[in-house]
């Protein structure tokens, strides 16, 4: 198969709903239309709006909805309550002629009241998949709209986390489901793009279903890394090596 070397958040996207079993776990996902935003709040009572090509949290918002005439529009630093009228051109106002996409918003589980996301880097040093770093990223205040490190959250060691959050359930069965997904993901966006190494954002709502938020083809380590056991470390820096010294091989 052909593998494409550029991948954008909707490119990975689609990808993984080609996959039966990924599907169930990717969010309602369509392109930024007005049209569209309002069948995504008729189905979804929370709806992200996000740049193709954003990373570390900027310029994502959340749209939510409290009645058929009154939203909520916030994002990491802005908060506003806006009628319906209101809603498109304020949202078009934020969006400006960027390329943005729409996706149902997931209902994160809370780790003392506060949102978190999870982070699982996967490298493939060779020719299978590995999991090497993983973490839980917390965001510093209640009902936060990302819980990026780049906006305030702190990162946790994952099992800490799955031990004592809010919603808690059985830590080592929700563990080994998102080994399970994490792996499957990586092999389907290993297959589909030329990629060594993709650090997921997955998300547990607080019903404990798992959600793909996000597949990132240059992660950001450093700060994951702290929250990691010595084992783990030396996995991912070995991949790493791996992977530097078959690039200088090419
Ligand atoms: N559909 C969603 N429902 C709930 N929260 C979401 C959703 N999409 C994103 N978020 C929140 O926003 C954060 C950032 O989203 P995402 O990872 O997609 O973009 P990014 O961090 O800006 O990009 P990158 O990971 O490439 O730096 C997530 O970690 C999560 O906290
Ligand atoms: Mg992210």
């Amino acid at each position: 198969m052909k593998r494409k070397k550029s991948k954008t958040k909707l490119d990975k996207i689609n990808a993984l709903l080609t996959d039966p079993y990924i599907s169930r776990h990717v969010p309602e996902t369509m392109e930024y239309e007005e049209k569209n935003l309002w069948r995504m709040l008729r189905k979804h009572s929370t709806v992200y709006v996000k740049p193709v090509k954003g990373h570390m949290g900027l310029g994502i918002f959340r749209v939510k909805k409290f009645s058929e005439a009154r939203y909520e529009i916030s994002s990491a630093n802005y908060i506003q309550q806006v009628r319906g009228t209101q809603l498109v051109p304020q949202v078009t106002a934020l969006v400006g002629d960027k390329d943005y996409f729409l996706q149902q918003g997931i209902d994160l589980a809370t780790y003392k009241n506060c949102p978190f996301d999870i982070r699982i880097v996967m490298q493939r040093p060779y020719k299978v998949w590995r999991l090497t770093l993983s973490s839980a990223k917390v965001a510093n205040r209640e009902g936060a709209v990302v819980t990026n490190v780049a906006q305030g959250a702190t990162d946790y060691p994952l099992d800490e986390i799955l031990k004592k959050y809010d919603q808690r359930r059985n830590p080592l069965s929700t563990f080994r489901e998102l080994v399970d997904l994490s792996h499957q993901i990586a092999s389907v966006l290993g297959s589909a793009f030329s990629m060594k190494i993709v650090g997921l954002d997955l998300a547990l709502d607080k019903k404990g279903r798992i959600w793909f938020l996000e597949g990132n083809n240059q992660p950001q380590c450093a700060r994951c890394k702290l929250v990691n056991d010595k084992m783990s470390k030396e996995k991912y820096e070995e991949a790493r090596r791996w992977l530097t010294e078959e690039k200088t091989h090419q």
